[in-house]
């Protein structure tokens, strides 16, 4: 059995079939690997895994289907991805980004100059967000890559803003995303000035058409992998609506500049 050493949870908190499978999986042949465990999401069944020098989050998953999905279509998309390995069960590992998230990063403090800059980013992750109807897109969920770029971690929340009810109500997704991949940030970081938002949301905007254009010619079906009909549906709406999902930002920009406070919150976006 392997030995614990500093661990800051038990070892046991992952059961003894995940951590075979994970030692299986990486090829660790070590008699006696070291293992530490640390906790990353209090009360969740999520660690960050020091063993044989190598770190990974191994995560058990409410959805690993949705996961697998998105990790897939990502990938074949260029969209920069955490790459995901189905352990057992339910259980995944991922391998450790070792960055910030952007709460994390914020909480150092930022200049309105540098959060300017992430602008065209947070754009990027909000087309690649809409392409797969991403929910649970919170400031722990998105981690800092370097000069204004972002990639997306915790992939369950894929595929599960409605097909059906973006179709009756368009501009509910488009009104949450903005929320949180743009005035939540704004919020955290303490820039409240409405000129200056203006001007963020311009670039956000400009972020946003560019990976938008950047993912169409892909069509509905660049999408290698694991994907079933349901999410393959689901991109071919995401790819013919591009243009209207711009007017639809726009428009929940206007409405919402103002203030920020007061936006509803959604459902399936608790976790
Ligand atoms: N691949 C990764 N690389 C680096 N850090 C990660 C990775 N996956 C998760 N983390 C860290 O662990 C935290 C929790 O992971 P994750 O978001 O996947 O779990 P969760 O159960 O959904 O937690 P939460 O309820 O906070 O969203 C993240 O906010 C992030 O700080
Ligand atoms: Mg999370």
């Amino acid at each position: 059995m392997p030995t614990e050493t500093e661990a800051d949870a038990p070892l046991d908190a992952i059961p003894p079939a995940v951590r075979a499978a994970l030692q299986r999986e990486l090829a660790i042949a070590l008699p006696q690997p070291q293992w530490r465990i640390e906790p990353l999401a209090p009360g969740r069944p999520v660690y960050r895994v020091r063993i044989g020098g190598a770190a990974h989050v191994v995560k058990q998953s409410d959805h690993p289907a949705r996961v697998a999905a998105v990790a897939s279509v990502f990938a074949a998309r260029g969209i920069a991805a955490v790459k995901v390995r189905r352990l057992i069960d339910d259980w995944l590992c991922l391998d450790d980004l070792a960055l910030p998230t952007v709460e994390q990063r914020l909480s150092r403090g930022i200049r309105v100059d540098d959060l300017k800059d992430w602008m065209p980013g947070l754009g990027a992750a909000a087309a690649q967000a809409d392409l797969v109807g991403m929910r649970d897109r919170n400031l722990r969920n998105l981690l800092v890559i370097d000069g204004g770029r972002f990639i997306h971690i915790d992939y369950e929340g894929g595929f599960s803003a409605g097909m059906f009810d973006r179709l009756a109500r368009p501009g509910r997704y488009a009104r949450y995303l903005l929320r949180r991949l743009f005035f939540d940030v704004i919020d955290a970081a303490g820039a409240a000035d409405p000129a200056a938002k203006d001007e963020m949301f311009d670039r956000f905007a400009g972020g946003l058409a560019e990976e938008q254009r950047r993912l169409s010619p892909h069509g509905a079906d660049g999408s290698a992998g694991a994907i079933g009909w349901k999410e393959r549906l689901y991109l071919r709406s995401r790819m013919r609506d591009t243009p209207r999902t711009r007017r639809l930002f726009r428009r929940a920009f206007e409405a919402q500049r103002l203030g920020s406070a007061g936006t509803p919150a959604e459902p399936h976006d608790e976790r």
